[in-house]
């Protein structure tokens, strides 16, 4: 079946796009947009042209998958300016979203129309690239260069009603799209807007380009789409059409063979892929109706508004009427925090609080459909909580541990039906890190499993398998990380050329900084609890400093010392002293190979990991280290960039 084909109402043509799953641009889309431009203006019988799409959107942009092959012709310029120049006006019909490429042909129509759900944008950024058919030239000639620049650096789309008030849409259509855009198109005005290309470019001051190139350039960090972007609407204000469509098409090319939209279109398609692994085809998931949490602190609070933010109803259950009251206190601290950001309206986030329902009675959980466990990191504690969880839970109740080391197999010791218990390990602060840890024991069955990865979509969770080990995935990670930046301070690598080093690679922190601002008592505890049962755990530069009683930020000092009230890092002559037998006298390391030893050894114990089975992709681990960690996406994680094609 043709992936475009074309319908007549009357003396309106309908051209349908019909390539799901998203009508993505490929060759054969290309080619049947032109040839529909050519006949229907040789058919005198046609007045309009709508273009609408099948499926559950618009088109949603270039085909990221010809991403890796040389362009074939048509080319999208060469489209989209087909379409503008077409003796018949072309008028775009949008649900759903209109993306990158997808955008540049409704900016060719004469007319573009919305659903009211429907969205607009230019996401080309996000996978390291510029917009390649005209985005950033016609934007700036459509809706002036402010909206301009924002939709095409920062690659977030916006939905029809703000569409329509910054003029990239003309009307919103209720109801019946198709038969809307029909309408619209039998009462045409006499005088048809003029096509873009024949607009002319808005006049813009220098300060204006100078302004935002600062703005960006902090945002974006070593990411080198959005200057690039920047580039290329300024260059449609300052010379001719044709001129900034070429200037515009070469910068598209030079970054769609570039390291960085390879490292990009590595990480869009694993998250694509990790929502739905292929060994749970077919299997489905419990219905989940409701929640629970056990444990409303730092992370059980995280979970909670996780879930609400999803509109499940949660109980939280707490040890004593006090600790239920600072878990509601915890819940609405994250609530206020989103109204004060503007995330959220005040009613919305008391709305979101009503939901939840504080209590000390297990009894209260006779009916749900799941339940996460987030006490204290200690054996005895998880264990007397799935006792009482066996007892009142439904049979059929999905039963988690958010456990971060601890062995799932051991909490679940005992436990009545240990085939519907599993790990999700949620990311602090709960409610924003992306990454969950899906961590089955092996008596989970394959729907407990699937239940999880539904409960990641969900949530919007990057939702990444990880076998039993120490740390998971992710822990196990920053563990070797971690021990490998104190042994380059060990060679004599001072600790801010260190923590400069991976900042400049783009992580927005330094490990040594990281673990001031988190707690250096966290690990050493862990290692001290290991070492209490008997295990030989050497000890860090760490320990060293926790024992001394820098514990980081919140005791005034770690790594670094920090005055009052300032979250500056400042270099510590204690630290000096403290380590001074253990440390070499200085050896310089310029920040390049110091990222190289510390993302090497990521990479090496990311090997580890995949040869254990613990991870069963490599791409696995790169989505949990940026969604995680920090790791920067446009680096494609440690495995990708470590590896032949990074
Ligand atoms: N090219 C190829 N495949 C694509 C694609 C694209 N542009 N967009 C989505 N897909 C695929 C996905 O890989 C996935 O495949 P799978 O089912 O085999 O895993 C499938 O389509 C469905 O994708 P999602 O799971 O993301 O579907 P959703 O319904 O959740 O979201 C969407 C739909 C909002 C359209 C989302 O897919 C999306 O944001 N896509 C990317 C849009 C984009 O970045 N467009 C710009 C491309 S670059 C460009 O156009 C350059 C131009 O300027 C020349
Ligand atoms: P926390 O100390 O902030 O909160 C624990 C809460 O559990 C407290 O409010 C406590 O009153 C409650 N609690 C203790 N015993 C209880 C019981 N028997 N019944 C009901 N409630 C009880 O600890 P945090 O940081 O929230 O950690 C919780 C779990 O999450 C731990 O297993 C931890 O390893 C894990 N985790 C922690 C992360 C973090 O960054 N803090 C990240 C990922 C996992």
């Amino acid at each position: 079946m043709s992936v475009v084909t074309i319908a007549r109402e009357g003396k309106i043509a309908v051209v349908t796009v019909d390539n799901p799953p998203v009508n993505a641009l490929s060759q054969a889309v290309r080619q049947g947009l032109c040839d529909a431009v050519a006949a229907l203006d040789a058919d005198p019988d046609v007045a309009a042209v709508v273009l609408a799409c099948a499926g559950r959107t618009f088109i949603a942009g270039a085909d990221v998958s010809e991403f890796d092959k040389p362009p074939q012709p048509p080319h999208l310029p060469d489209v989209v300016a087909a379409i503008e120049l077409a003796a018949k006006p072309w008028i775009a019909a949008i649900h759903g979203s209109a993306l990158g490429g997808g955008f540049e042909v409704a900016l060719g129509c004469r007319f573009r129309l919305a659903a009211p759900e429907a969205s607009v944008g230019l996401p080309e950024v996000t996978l390291g690239i510029v917009p390649g058919a005209g985005g950033t030239v016609r934007t700036v000639r459509l809706a002036g260069v402010e909206t301009a620049v924002d939709l095409v650096t920062t690659g977030k789309p916006v939905r029809a009603p703000r569409a329509l008030e910054l003029g990239l849409v003309d009307r919103i259509i209720v109801g019946d799209l198709r038969s809307g855009a029909i309408a619209f198109a039998q009462d045409l005005p006499d005088e048809l807007p003029v096509p873009l290309s024949l607009r002319p470019a808005p006049t813009v001051p220098e300060a204006f380009w100078d302004n935002a190139e600062t703005i960006i350039a902090k945002r974006v960090k070593g990411e080198t789409a959005p200057l690039r972007a920047l580039a290329c609407l300024r260059r449609a204000t300052e010379v001719d059409f044709a001129a900034a469509m070429q200037f515009e098409r070469t910068t598209f090319l030079d970054l769609r063979a570039s390291k960085q939209a390879a490292a990009l279109r590595h990480v869009f398609f694993a998250e694509r892929a990790a929502p739905r692994p292929a060994a749970l085809a077919g299997i489905e998931a419990r219905s989940l109706r409701n929640a629970a949490v056990i444990g409303g602190g730092t992370m059980g609070a995280g979970i909670a508004a996780a879930l609400r933010d999803a509109g499940l109803p949660v109980i939280l259950i707490e040890r004593d009427d006090a600790a239920v009251e600072r878990g509601l206190a915890n819940l609405k601290t994250i609530f206020d925090g989103a109204v004060k950001r503007g995330r959220l309206t005040e009613a919305a986030a008391e709305a979101r609080l009503a939901g939840v329902t504080g209590s000390t009675d297990y009894t209260a959980l006779a009916d749900t459909d799941l339940v996460i466990e987030a006490v204290f990191e200690e054996l005895s504690v998880k264990r007397q909580v799935f006792d009482a969880l066996g007892r009142v839970c439904r049979a059929d109740a999905v039963l988690a541990t958010n456990t971060s080391y601890l062995d799932p197999r051991e909490i679940a010791k005992g436990l009545p039906g240990p085939d519907r218990f599993i790990g999700l390990h949620f990311f602090s602060p709960a409610n924003v890190m992306k990454l969950l840890e899906i961590v089955p024991t092996p008596e989970t069955d394959n729907t407990t499993l699937a239940t999880g990865f539904a409960l990641a979509r969900l949530l919007g969770k990057v939702p990444v398998r990880a076998g039993i080990c120490e740390g998971f995935i992710g822990n196990r990670i920053l563990k070797r990380y971690r021990a490998e930046a104190e042994a380059l301070v060990r060679q004599g690598v001072a600790i801010a050329d260190v923590d400069a080093a991976m900042r400049a690679f783009g992580f927005a922190m330094g490990p040594f900084e990281a673990q001031d601002l988190g707690g250096l008592d966290i690990a050493f505890l862990q290692r001290e609890g290991a070492r209490a049962a008997g295990r030989d755990v050497p000890e860090t530069l760490g320990d060293i400093l926790v024992r001394a009683g820098r514990k980081g930020q919140k005791t005034g000092g770690g790594w670094y010392d920090y005055e009052a009230g300032d979250r500056r890092p400042l270099r510590s002559q204690d630290v000096a002293q403290l380590l001074r037998d253990q440390i070499k006298p200085g050896t310089a390391l310029d920040a390049a190979t110091i990222a190289d030893r510390l993302v090497g050894a990521m990479a090496r114990e990311g090997e580890a990991i995949l040869a254990e089975g613990v991870a069963e992709k490599a791409s696995e681990i790169d989505l949990v280290e940026i969604h995680g960690y920090g790791f920067p996406r446009w680096r494609g994680g440690p495995m990708f960039c470590t590896s032949a094609g990074g």
